[in-house]
């Protein structure tokens, strides 16, 4: 395991760590129902992303298993999202990515941007083997994503769970290392 050097640089973006000062920039995102249809949760109070904003400021790295890293995702000078890595199980060497943006910035090919480095940090830096990442069977944009990553639809489970009141339906995407290592050349 190798802790990144940040910021990361993309063709166009910039990973970072979360600091105090994003409150504005998170809570903008963070505060929209649009935003939250698909997650878990509502839109958040000024008060609500706060306490989150310092979670998030908490974790620079997921250390061990069972953590995660939300990295604010920057586009000229304005943090336009965040991407996530979660270190699911060392034994394993399982993770999971996932990803939210403002909607100012969808349909630019950003989310997709971001979550290939997410990837690379998750096989390269944490040592992963499978990387997953799962959504709503409705939230077409999310599972797209995952198609532009490479990754596979590996299941798509019916009412597994109630979801803001209603059964709710989830696809399972994933790709292997070896799989992200021959796509990219690695
Ligand atoms: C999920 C989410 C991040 C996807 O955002 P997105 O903008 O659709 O995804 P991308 O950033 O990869 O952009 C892809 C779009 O940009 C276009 N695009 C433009 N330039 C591009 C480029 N250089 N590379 C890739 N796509 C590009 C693509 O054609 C695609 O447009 P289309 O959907 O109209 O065909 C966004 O919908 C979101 O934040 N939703 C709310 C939170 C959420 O549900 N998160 C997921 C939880 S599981």
């Amino acid at each position: 395991m190798t802790k990144p050097d940040y910021p990361i640089r993309t063709e166009r973006l910039t990973l970072r760590p979360f600091t105090p000062d994003d409150h504005a920039d998170l809570h903008a995102y963070q505060s929209r129902p649009d935003v939250v249809r698909f997650l878990y949760g509502e839109a958040r109070t000024p008060e609500e992303t706060t306490d989150n904003l310092k979670l998030k400021v908490s974790v620079t790295w997921p250390e061990k298993e069972g953590e995660h890293v939300a990295l604010a995702v920057v586009h000229e000078g304005r943090v336009i999202g965040e991407t996530v890595l979660k270190y699911l199980s060392e034994a394993h060497r399982q993770g999971e990515i996932g990803y939210i943006f403002h909607p100012d910035h969808h349909g630019r090919g950003f989310a997709t941007e971001a979550s290939r480095a997410m990837l690379e940090l998750g096989f390269v830096n944490l040592g992963l083997h499978r990387i997953v990442a799962s959504c709503d069977a409705n939230n077409d944009r999310s599972w797209q994503v995952m198609e532009r990553l490479g990754m596979r639809r590996e299941a798509h489970f019916r009412h597994n769970e109630i979801f803001k009141g209603a059964w709710g339906e989830e696809l399972v995407y994933a790709i292997l290392e070896d799989e992200w290592r021959a796509a990219n050349h690695r």
